[in-house]
Formats: structure tokens, sequence, C-alpha cells
């Protein structure tokens, strides 16, 4: 990309963010998700310092101001009333002052905030800003080893297939079967109104979906009784392994800030997952895969979770470079970005949520990660395919990686947000 171009393209991106800007949180896109989403906050915030320092710091102190009293951070937060999404408040009614939905999403918030710090042009605010948030980020790690790993394996488990980020994966698929779908009360999707039902999950799905919702519900939202009563437990490599780098960046950060004893705790509870981390290997895929913790079975669905290690350094060289080569197996089969799945599984599809799209923050947090194990060419190609993808069709939700079609929302925020950071570190 010329600097010229560089520059349109962070200007169009600062357009984005800033059309989808609420005051002190942002939101996905207009229509399909009105309000406050987890992870795209905080991934939003790194876009968002290079448009101002203070409103990127604010981005993650909104989430956080409604993390719930047991350390959760919630996957959303109903900010305001909308309609238009489906299943709103009413549906999960957790009791919380300001309405939240009831499960958690992929920890980068600490990653984010180590970032948001270290690279900060007002050092004296960034300071303050992660001096004031590290001991709610801890509190939100601990409650993940003490509530989804009870029986302190090292690794936590994820209990409804929204709680992974990758909603609608084919590493599901299998743990979902056992969820039943009795008693599900009538419902009315919104999804499929804004977007192709072709590029959403199916009915039969959804159901499943809801009915873990309505059982979590009806435990009054006790996450010390959640994951024993959930008939769906997953341990995912690319949660866990968003969770030990989020961990060990917690533990520098601590460190830095002078908390040597929230540094100490987190590098205690990296060394344990660390060390539980490669029974997820499967040599048979050359890359890791999800664990049924019910069935104490790994799941044969080579996805992008299971390349995501590289991101915490997992693994050692052998398995990084398994990894490294399995991304150019798989860039081979596709034109544009690393598909969310394995093309050449017979499921992949290349248009369907999660069963085979391009996801830009994903394809990003890959290229971080595979600096982190000093692969840095894999890395570049990464990160052009990620800027090719936005060339070709701009700031979608998610891309397909045969056409480089754009699928799902348009003028997505944290798609927005990754193109900032990529220009911006061309620069
Ligand atoms: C979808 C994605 C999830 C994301 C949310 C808002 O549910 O699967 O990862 O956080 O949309 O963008």
């Amino acid at each position: 990309m010329s600097r010229l171009d560089r520059a349109a393209a962070f200007e169009r991106a600062a357009a984005v963010l800033r059309e989808n800007d609420r005051g002190a949180y942002t939101i996905p896109t207009k229509g399909l998700y009105p309000f406050q989403w987890n992870w795209d906050s905080c991934l939003t915030a790194l876009g968002l310092r290079h448009l101002d320092e203070a409103r990127a710091w604010q981005e993650v102190e909104t989430l956080l101001d409604h993390q719930w009293p047991d350390g959760m951070v919630p996957h959303i937060v109903f900010h305001v009333d909308d309609d238009g999404y489906f299943p709103g408040p009413g549906v999960w009614r957790t009791g919380r002052p300001v309405p939240t939905s009831g499960i958690t999403q992929p920890p980068v918030l600490a990653y984010v905030m180590k970032r948001l710090h270290d690279e900060a042009g007002d050092r004296e605010l960034a300071r303050r800003k992660a001096q004031a948030l590290l001991a709610k980020a801890e509190a939100w790690h601990r409650w993940f080893y003490a509530c989804r790993d009870p029986k302190d394996t090292g690794l936590v488990a994820i209990i409804h297939p929204w709680e992974s980020g990758r909603d609608n994966s084919i590493d599901w698929d299998e743990a979902m079967m056992r969820v039943p779908t009795d008693g599900v009360e009538p419902y009315e999707r919104r999804d499929t109104k804004h977007v192709d039902s072709a590029q959403r999950p199916h009915k039969a799905d959804y159901d499943r979906f809801l009915w873990l919702l309505q059982r979590f519900r009806g435990l009054g939202w006790d996450n010390a009784r959640l994951h024993e009563a959930s008939p769906f437990k997953v341990v995912d490599p690319g949660f866990n392994a968003i969770l030990i780098r989020s961990d060990s960046d917690l533990a520098e950060l601590a460190e830095t800030l002078g908390e040597p004893e929230i540094a100490a705790r987190a590098r205690e509870r990296v060394a344990k997952a660390r060390a539980a981390f490669e029974t997820l290997w499967s040599d048979t895929f050359g890359q890791y895969l999800c664990l049924d913790r019910v069935s104490n079975q790994l799941i044969d669905s080579p996805s992008i979770g299971g390349l995501l290690p590289v991101f915490a350094g997992l693994g050692g060289e052998a398995r990084q470079r398994s990894i490294a080569g399995r991304i150019e197996a798989w860039r081979k089969r596709t034109r544009f970005g690393v598909a969310s799945h394995d093309p050449a599984d017979r499921r992949f599809e290349s248009k369907r949520y999660w069963r085979g799209p391009a996801w830009i923050i994903v394809n990003m947090l890959i290229a971080d990660g595979l600096r982190r194990c000093n692969l840095a060419d894999a890395a570049a190609k990464v990160e052009a395919g990620s800027l090719a993808l936005i060339e070709e069709s701009g700031f979608a939700e998610y891309y397909d990686p045969i056409s480089g079609e754009g699928l799902g929302g348009g003028h997505f925020t944290w798609t927005a947000a990754m193109v900032a950071e990529l220009v911006k570190r061309a620069a």
C-alpha cells in the first residue's frame, strides 16, 4: 500500500469508528449489534487510541464498569433499549443494574491494556488508567479459573458457544448435540432480518443456544453452579491461549506498575495453564483441537481456534512451525486471509458465520502470535492478506476467503480498528 492509500484507509477506518461511537462505548455495527460487546470493545480500543488515547481507555473503563461482583466481565452490556437484537435483556434477565448478558467472551482485555500502556503517547494518563483497572482485570482472570475450571485442571471451559467469540464454529457441533431443545420458549430471531440467512446459524443451532441460556437463567446466573450444570463444556485452545497471553501480559504490566503480588499470582496461573495446555495438541492435524470436557475426548474439528495458541507463544518451536505450515496450507486453498476453518475439511462453508469465513480480528491475533514466535515472514503475509480483504471489500464483519466478498454486518467497528492499527504500524 502506498503512503497515500494508507492515509486514505486510515481516514475511512476513523470514519467507521466515529460512526459507531456512542460517547463512552462503541457498538460493533448499527442494526445487527446495537450494544457494547466485550472483546469487540477491547480490540476496538487498539484502533481508537490512534484517534484519541483517553477515549480508548474509556472504552475499556466503560466495559469494566459493568463487571459482575463475582469478577465476570459480561459479553454484552445493554446500555440502551433496542428491540432490533435478540436475545435482549428481557430474555437474559440477569438482574444487573444496567442489564447485561450472563456469559462472558474471550479475555483480550489485559493484552489490550498492556499495549495501551506500553505504547502510549501520554505516559502519565496510561499509568493512571492502567493502575486503576489492573485489579479488575485480575479479578476476571481469577474468576475464570475459579468458575470455569472447578476441578483445577489448569484450563478453562466455555459453557456456551457464544462465549468463544467464534459463535457458530464447527468446533461446537458435536458437543451441542448433547444440548436438548425441549422447553425453548417461542422466539423471533432478529439477526436474519439484517443479514442473509445463508450467512447466519441454522434454527436448530439457535434453539440450542437458547436452551443453554434458559438453563443458566433458571439457576439464577450463579456462576458457582453453571459449569457443572451445563451439558456443553468445551476447552477451546484459542480461548485458553487468549487467557494465557492476557495473564502473562497482566503479570508484566503489574510488575511495571509496582504490584508484585498481582504479578506473582498471574505467573502462577500461567505456569499451570501452560503445563496443562499441550494435552490439546493433535499430531494427526498438526495443530491444537478443542477438548469436550463431558466426554473427555478431543474434537476432530481443525479450526482457527487451534492455530491461535501462537498468540501465547505456546507449543515450542516445532509445534509453532507446524501451525505456520497449517496457515500456509489453508491459504493456498483460498485467495484472501486466513479462513476460520480448514478449507480442506468437508464441513467448511466459505460464507457461513465462523464455519469458514475470514475474520480480520482473528487474523491480527494470529499475526501478533506469529511474530511472537519469531515467524515474522508468516506474520507479514497474514497482515498483507487482511489489508487485501479491506481493499477488496471494505470494513465488513467477515469475508468469504475464496471470493473476498464482504459478509455479515457492514461498517464494522473492530474491523476498522484493526485497519487503523495496520496502517499506523506500516507508517
Ligand atoms: C458475533 C461474533 C462475536 C462478536 C459479536 C459482535 O456474535 O461471533 O465474536 O463479539 O458478533 O461483533
